[in-house]
């Protein structure tokens, strides 16, 4: 594993997708700020000085996971308990958003690279605030340090990966099963009313449990989906 460390690029997804051949399982590229830093549905993510930015690139134990989200899940679960102990009353909102105090701290997009068929790679990128002091972005944000949180992102990076890579093995090894109590502990809305973006598609129902695959289980009016994929507003 190896930590390549950029002053400034485009974005470390963008970077890690284009020289995805010459990067090794683990490494992490990680930027001082970010020119053209992407969110999920083409939103921009703000990049300024002060956060933490950075891709991890999987490519061994891919097999066994059966969708791209239960990766961003677990890089979710990892932000989260960092941030837990700093004393930061964190929580996530399915799949890929991590807040306090109502507010995103941290958000994850996930990109898999296919040659031809075959699943090649996935880029996990991750973008934290940490003590940036000032955030461009629709959504309401917080930093880590607005929060009382010390450490720099270089030490938050530190325990997000070695969290992140030990439920990383536990998921391979027995799948989301033994991570999902601790995930429905940290998952904001369970038992709460949502509003939930699937494709096209705007559902409403009650957010009753996270499944043993790692899915949203909604409740609409008595009857109940499972979700994979989606989005959820706040
Ligand atoms: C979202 O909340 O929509 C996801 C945001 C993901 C941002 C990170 S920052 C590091 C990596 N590089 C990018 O361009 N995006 C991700």
């Amino acid at each position: 594993m190896a930590i390549i460390f950029l002053d400034s690029v485009t974005s470390t997804n963008t970077y890690c997708g284009r020289n995805i051949d010459n990067l090794k399982h683990a490494d992490i590229v990680r930027a001082r700020r970010q020119s053209e830093g992407r969110g999920r549905k083409q939103r921009i993510w703000s990049s300024e000085e002060g956060g933490l930015y950075f891709s991890l690139v999987l490519k061994e134990g891919l097999g066994g996971i059966k969708t791209l989200g239960l990766l961003t899940q677990i890089m979710a679960l990892a932000v989260c308990k960092t941030a837990r102990r700093q004393g930061v009353e964190a929580y996530i909102k399915w799949p890929n958003d991590v807040l306090a105090q109502g507010r995103k701290f941290c958000g994850i997009l996930s990109e898999a690279i296919f040659d031809g068929e075959k699943l090649k790679a996935v880029i996990i990128g991750t973008g934290v605030n940490v003590s940036q002091d000032k955030i461009n972005s629709e959504k309401p944000s917080i930093t880590l340090r607005s929060l009382g949180v010390k450490k720099d992102a270089e030490k938050l990076l530190e325990d997000i990966i070695a969290n992140f890579t030990a439920d990383f093995s536990l998921l391979n090894r027995a799948g989301f099963e033994p991570l999902r109590a601790l995930y429905k502990e940290y998952f904001l809305y369970l038992g709460k009313p949502v509003t939930m973006r699937v494709f096209d598609e705007e559902l409403h129902g009650i957010a009753e449990d996270i499944d043993e695959a790692g899915r949203l289980v909604l409740n609409e009016g008595g009857k109940r989906r499972l979700i994979e994929i989606g989005d959820m507003d706040f």
